[in-house]
């Protein structure tokens, strides 16, 4: 890391007032965290009204922030606040010891054995979006939304693995959940960049529609809930899905007051896993489908590697066994992190990082879209190239690429998203050709609370046999 006098002195004078900066933020996040970055070097310190505002553009600092000071550097309360009003309390949206509670009690809902025993809902949610939504002869093609195709089976594999959906009776249901949680992001970002906050009786621009979706949500998650309660007190059913879990699930702390989530809980983290659970894969798949289609050569090669695979094709413990396939998706999150700008903590107390002081109250972006995309650890960046990140390639300082986050706030479902990824990804080329429809080329990304495409990303899927 270079010296922390060197970073010190890019630090930026403070706009006066910074309104300007917020509303170029709010335009395009991305573009204002490149022109800091191009500026400003390793650190990008902003004032905006009387908070100031630090973008830490080396890995070893960002690594700082999230794993060697986390007991600094907390979630921060205004995003927090404004998550809690569609979530309510959970393991999302709080932090400090209600967070901790909630993460012990959940995390049995992710072990490894879990997650293998959810890879079969996961190839049912896939195959079933095949077979509706995708040509079914050989030599036939169709041009597909992706990030419309990847969300409804995304969301399909996050309703079976919480509530046990079985079949494609589930997808209406499952269409006007994703219809509320996508409307819900959007309004959350939305919040996100206003300088005030509006208290929740204040007529504000999407206040109408942010109620009517929460309660399309509560009607169908709430009912759920109290059915099940009575049937997960006593033993848990073989086939368990996430809301049984959770349902069942105890804190192991031996001191622990309230052991079981209560029923507003586990409604506000079947919301948080709605949202952080379904959006965030399926546009990691969506850019992945583009970036294939984009570059038939590495596809056929993830082919290869498919047909000189030991077990049975397609399932969970085979794709283990895929590193080519793997390395595709993690170069696709390089490229296309969801969480690209979003990224925040807060100072609980004055902190001292390698030689950079960052002041109590000051809030810190973790800007994953740079981290990925800087040169110095990742040569011709633009460029996507697997290679990056197959067994033997140079390595890269920790933090360059955390597309998961780290530190103990990292993601819950890390291990869920990488087998459902591979899966869903796995089956769609073993079937299909992927191609850009001539003349057109990957659509520039704009940040929703997750990354997506600014225009919709169109893909020619033609049936191999
Ligand atoms: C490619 C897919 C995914 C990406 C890139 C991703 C990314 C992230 C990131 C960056 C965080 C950390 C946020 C922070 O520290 O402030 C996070 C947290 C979280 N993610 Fe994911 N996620 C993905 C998929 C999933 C899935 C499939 C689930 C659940 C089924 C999930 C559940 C969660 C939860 C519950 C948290 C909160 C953890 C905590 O604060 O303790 N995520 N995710």
């Amino acid at each position: 890391m270079e010296t922390a006098q060197a970073r010190e002195s890019t630090v930026v004078r403070p706009w006066p007032l910074g309104l300007p900066l917020l509303t170029e933020v709010r335009r395009d996040p991305l573009g204002a965290m490149e022109r800091f970055h191009a500026e400003c070097g390793d650190v990008a310190h902003l004032r905006v009204l009387s908070t100031d505002l630090y973008y830490l553009f080396h890995p070893a600092l960002a690594r700082s922030v999230l794993v060697d000071h986390q007991d600094i550097f907390t979630k921060e309360e205004r995003t927090l606040d404004i998550f809690h009003t569609v979530h309510g309390a959970n393991v999302i949206t709080t932090d400090g010891p209600v967070w901790e509670r909630q993460r012990r009690i959940l995390k049995g809902s992710f072990t490894l054995q879990r997650i293998e025993a959810c890879s079969g809902l996961m190839a049912a949610a896939a195959d079933l979006g095949i077979s509706s939504e995708l040509p079914q002869r050989g030599g036939e093609t169709s041009l597909i939304d992706v990030d419309r195709f990847t969300t409804r089976i995304t969301m399909d594999v996050i309703l079976r693995a919480l509530f046990g959906y079985r079949g494609s009776r589930s997808r209406e249901e499952s269409d006007a959940i994703s219809g509320a949680v996508r409307a819900l992001s959007r309004q959350v970002m939305r919040e996100f960049f206003w300088p005030v906050r509006p208290s929740s009786w204040w007529p504000y621009p999407g206040r109408a529609d942010k109620h009517r979706h929460l309660e399309l949500l509560r009607g169908l998650i709430e009912p759920r809930i109290r059915e099940r309660r009575g049937a997960t007190e006593t033993a848990l059913p073989p086939a368990a899905d996430m809301l049984d879990l959770m349902l069942a699930a105890r804190d192991e702390a031996a001191d622990a007051e309230s052991p079981a989530l209560t029923d507003e809980e586990i409604y506000a983290n079947c919301i948080g896993l709605f949202g952080a659970g379904h959006d965030t894969s399926a546009s990691v798949l969506a850019w992945w489908i583009g970036l294939m289609a984009a570059h038939p050569d590495v596809a056929e090669r993830v082919r290869e590697e498919a047909r000189a695979r030991p077990g049975v094709p397609g399932s969970a413990r085979s794709l283990g066994e895929a590193p080519y396939l793997h390395a595709t998706l993690k170069e696709a999150m390089r490229l296309y992190p969801p969480s690209a700008a979003t990224f925040t903590r807060k100072a609980t107390r004055e902190a001292h990082l390698d030689g950079l002081t960052i002041p109590c109250g000051a809030l810190v972006v973790i800007p994953i879209w740079s981290l990925h995309r800087d040169d110095r650890w990742f040569p011709a960046p633009e460029v996507f190239q697997p290679e990056r990140f197959l067994p033997g390639a140079a390595t890269v300082p920790r933090g360059a690429f955390m597309p998961f986050g780290a530190g103990p706030h990292v993601c819950l479902g890390q291990q869920f998203a990488m087998v459902e990824m591979a899966l869903i990804a796995d089956r769609l080329l073993q079937a299909y050709d992927f191609a850009l429809p001539r003349g057109t080329d990957l659509p520039v990304p704009r940040v929703e609370l997750v990354l997506k495409p600014a225009s919709p990303l169109r893909v020619e899927f033609t049936r191999r046999h």
